[in-house]
């Protein structure tokens, strides 16, 4: 797969390389020069197919010419090791649920698949170092998707103290080929020393060092595949009435379900769903691209008021010719999210705050005989302390969290100081 960087057409790489490079030149994000469709008599073969094979024959449309089939089947396999169920909500509106993985949200995907390409297009010999920062939620789900994988370390970098000590646990008592510091200091000062570190073009050389940027293109082909999935698990007179409402923040997720649709999946309309941060809402609605400053909400995961995907949802719509005047929109608020959760709770469904956006938009925009799915992109556990708040009651852990709860952390502590950083990611 050819693919060109959206701020300079001219600059072409092959996936191998926008999965190494991340970004193209002047941070330009990698679109596909090709776009592949599949005829419906394809579709409707691939929808009776199990998870994995139609996600390799999905992928193989893109990069087939990059890696064979056999050996990306064994990968989708390793990646999508957990399932992404459609779960009944209403008559006519189910969730899809993607929080089964081993983080518990719909980062598993995109990450794990992202990992097992990383590795694949490395080459055997070729030893990486995964560095990043975070403030909880992307360190868990970068250690989990490289766990155990040859060749790559992880250092992940977290401000002590200020992560919830379920997050640090997540992914602090790994051990084996992800290390994990503390740093004493704040998100932004990991963040400066990982800036700092990717500036030092002797320490990148000598270690490998990769980012595994959420911009990456391999995250968004593995997330076309849930759609997919989506779509095979509803009886056929619902899959060609098929309203999806993505919950938006970075607008990866409904990127690629337009690329899903792109491939001639049925999906009639999308609805972009976001809190308060609503540049594109407002953009859809008047036609002027105008980010106020970004405000914090309950869906904190969605609080992006510059949404970095918005230049590929563009791209896409003018390569297929589809007109953004036919993608719905809408933004919720705090107090609306909140007794959204409330309603879904008193109809039997426990929801957090983002999945909650997405249905509340859903359920006031579903037309007489449409079918309405929205995306389940975190388990509610995972924003605990509001649901319980909001919903008034406890929620169980699940399994994944409550597994690690009493293991021993194995983190190291650091000044934010570049030097012993530096030091710490040269030692073998
Ligand atoms: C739980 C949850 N929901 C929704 C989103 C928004 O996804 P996207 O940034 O792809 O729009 C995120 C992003 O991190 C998230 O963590």
């Amino acid at each position: 797969m050819k693919l060109y960087n959206l701020k300079d057409h001219n600059e072409q790489v092959s996936f191998s390389q926008a999965v190494k490079q991340g970004l193209g030149s002047q941070q330009g994000l990698f679109f596909p020069l090709e776009l592949p469709e599949f005829e419906l008599t394809d579709i409707d073969a691939m929808l009776e197919m199990d998870f994995v094979s139609r996600s390799s024959k999905i992928l193989s449309a893109y990069i087939g010419d990059e890696i064979a089939p056999h050996q990306l089947a064994e990968r989708v396999k390793t990646a999508f090791a957990f399932p992404a169920p459609v779960a009944k909500v209403s008559e006519d509106i189910s969730c899809l649920e993607l929080f089964h993985g081993p983080t518990l949200a719909f980062k598993d995907f995109g990450g794990r698949f992202m990992a097992q390409m990383l590795s694949y297009v490395s080459g055997a010999d070729e030893k990486i170092t995964i560095l990043t920062a975070t403030s909880g939620d992307t360190g868990a789900a970068v250690a989990h998707a490289f766990y155990g994988m040859e060749n790559v370390r992880v250092v992940i970098l977290y401000p002590q103290g200020k992560i919830s000590p379920l997050q640090e646990k997540l992914f602090c008592t790994l051990g084996g080929n992800i290390e994990t510091i503390a740093i004493d200091g704040d998100f932004d000062a990991c963040q400066a020393l990982v800036k700092q570190a990717f500036d030092d073009e002797e320490l990148k050389k000598a270690i490998g060092l990769n980012s595994a940027n959420s911009i990456n293109i391999s995250r968004l082909l593995a997330q076309i595949c849930y759609y997919f999935e989506a779509v095979a698990q509803l009886p056929q007179e619902k899959r060609n009435q098929l309203v999806v409402s993505v919950p938006s923040g970075n607008f990866g997720d409904l990127t690629a379900g337009l690329l899903a649709k792109s491939l001639g999946l049925p999906i009639k309309r999308f609805i972009a769903a976001t809190n308060a941060n609503d540049t594109v809402p407002r953009f859809l609605e008047g036609g002027s691209w105008t980010p106020n400053a970004t405000v914090a909400t309950l869906s904190n995961a969605m609080d992006v008021s510059q949404p970095n995907n918005w230049p590929r949802v563009e791209e896409l719509f003018r390569r297929k010719t589809w007109r953004l005047t036919d993608l719905a929109y809408g933004a919720v608020s705090d107090e609306t999210t909140q007794s959204t959760m409330r309603e879904l709770a008193e109809i039997g469904y426990i929801s957090e705050p983002h999945a909650a956006i997405a249905y509340r938009l859903l359920r006031d925009q579903l037309q007489e005989g449409e079918f309405g799915l929205f995306l389940g992109t975190a388990h509610p556990a995972k924003f605990k302390e509001s649901v319980e708040e909001i919903l008034g009651q406890t929620l169980p852990l699940p399994q994944a969290l409550a597994d690690r709860a009493d293991l021993p952390l194995l983190s190291h502590t650091m000044q934010a100081d570049f030097a012993p950083l530096r030091a710490f990611l040269l030692k073998a």
